[in-house]
């Protein structure tokens, strides 16, 4: 279903998100306003988990924690049973404050700092996914430090660059992450992984884009990735556990998306890896993906309190809230387009082709270039769907504005889960130099 057909009406006649009337939320909690609901997240963890068991097998859904990464949401994913991908040491930090468990959870990144792999190692976190020639060397050198065999898995580039329904596939990746396929940099790290009797290598990672709703691309993924596990099996001897295809699973931001469960082709994914390993004389390696986007996205929806509504004559109307690209920049960075709804009216008729502006001093700080809506005016309360993804975990101070509070909403419970930053906390690392007092 829709996430903007999934809300319901309150008595009151407002929109209801995760069984709690939105404008109830705003009196308590007030806007912007991140919310969250934990039910949809729990289902689609069990969408992801039950399909890939469903499919026979053995391995891991991590969530991509980059897309929303706060301590109560580490804490429902950990008691679905799913591992996650953190990138960084504020995530890994987070991790840790949330009890996460260590052997589930994977480290990424192009370029990890050693004091970040060493939190990570002292941690014990299940795999640390080299990403470069220089991070074997220094890895190792702080698994000896510490005493410990680190599990690696390698990032490799297959060459497959895929977005919505797009996909291009090319011999050599021009990008940053990982290792190319075809070039020898990814048979030359695994050479040098062998050589450090500090790590583990224990797979294979890629990551192929984002917002996809293809499925050919995972196969390719799956082809081009079992045939390198193949050939370093033969050339070199190695023999690994399982395979990753990160994430990048699709969701519904607009009408123009496709409506279809993110977790729907996993199976398909799975039988293509094992064909493969079948025909490749490969046994069946574990099975790892990383949603990011598709676990939280379609759980989260931003309410915004409209302020100003402006008529151009002739050109367009635009109707400002109190947010904009400090808590969402996706349409500033990448053109996303969201769909929105008057909480205050959610059944009235969308007569109006309006832009909704953020309060930001930038011309360009637009969060919907054509929202359709009923007529607007100050006062009224403007929910943002699909904004569970990418929003809070982008937002920034820009304009010295402070990042809005996030609330947990279950059935009619709700909760914060994120307080609202204060103006006290946005001083709070402003220091002046000595000869200034
Ligand atoms: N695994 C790896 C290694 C990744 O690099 C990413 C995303 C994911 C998993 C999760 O991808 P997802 O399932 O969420 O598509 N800020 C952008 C998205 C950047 C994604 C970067 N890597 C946006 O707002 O669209």
């Amino acid at each position: 279903m829709k996430p903007w057909e999934k809300i319901s009406v309150s008595a009151a006649g407002n929109m209801v998100f995760g069984g709690c009337d939105c404008i109830e939320l705003v009196k308590e909690y007030g806007t912007p306003l991140y919310v969250l609901d934990e039910r949809v997240v729990r289902e689609v963890c069990r969408g992801f988990d039950s399909a890939l068991r469903g499919a026979g097998a053995q391995g891991r859904v991590y969530y991509a924690s980059k897309a929303l990464s706060t301590t109560a949401l580490y804490r429902i994913i950990e008691q679905e049973g799913l591992g996650i991908d953190v990138v960084s040491g504020g995530e890994l930090y987070t991790a840790q404050n949330a009890s996460f468990p260590g052997e589930r959870i994977v480290f990424h990144g192009n370029n990890k700092t050693p004091d970040e792999l060493r939190m990570a190692v002292e941690y014990g976190v299940g795999c640390i996914v080299i990403d470069s020639h220089e991070e074997i060397g220094t890895l190792a050198d702080i698994a000896r430090d510490c005493r410990k065999t680190v599990r690696v898995s390698l990032r490799v580039k297959p060459g497959i660059e895929a977005h919505t329904h797009e996909f291009v596939l090319t011999a050599i990746d021009d990008c940053k992450f990982g290792l190319g396929l075809y070039d020898g940099e990814a048979r030359l790290a695994v050479k040098e992984i062998l050589t450090r009797k500090e790590l583990k290598l224990i797979g294979l990672h890629c990551h192929i884009g984002s917002q996809i709703f293809e499925k050919e691309p995972f196969f390719i993924a799956a082809d081009r990735l079992t045939d390198f596990a193949l050939s370093i099996k033969k050339d070199l001897d190695t023999e690994i556990k399982e395979i990753s295809f990160g994430g990048g699973f699709g969701i519904m931001y607009t009408e123009k998306d496709a409506e279809a469960e993110p977790y729907e082709f996993i199976g398909e994914m799975v039988e293509a890896l094992y064909k493969n390993c079948d025909e490749k004389g490969l046994p069946h390696y574990d099975f790892c993906i990383e949603p990011g986007r598709a676990i939280v996205g379609e759980a989260g929806i931003t309410l915004y309190t409209v302020g100003t509504v402006k008529r151009v004559p002739g050109v367009r109307t635009y109707v400002s809230v109190d947010g904009g690209m400090g808590d969402n920049p996706r349409h500033m960075l990448y053109g996303s387009e969201y769909t929105a709804k008057l909480v205050n009216k959610p059944t009235a008729a969308a007569t109006e082709t309006l832009a909704i502006a953020g309060r930001y001093c930038e011309s360009g700080d637009i969060l919907i270039k054509e929202a359709k809506l009923p007529p607007c005016q100050a006062g009224d309360v403007l929910a943002v769907f699909s904004t569970g993804a990418y929003n809070y975990s982008m937002a920034s101070n820009y304009n010295r504005v402070p990042i809005p509070a996030m609330v947990l909403v279950n059935e009619g419970k709700h909760a914060q889960i994120v307080k609202r930053q204060s103006y006290e906390q946005l001083i709070e690392n402003d220091t002046m130099a000595p000869w200034q007092k």
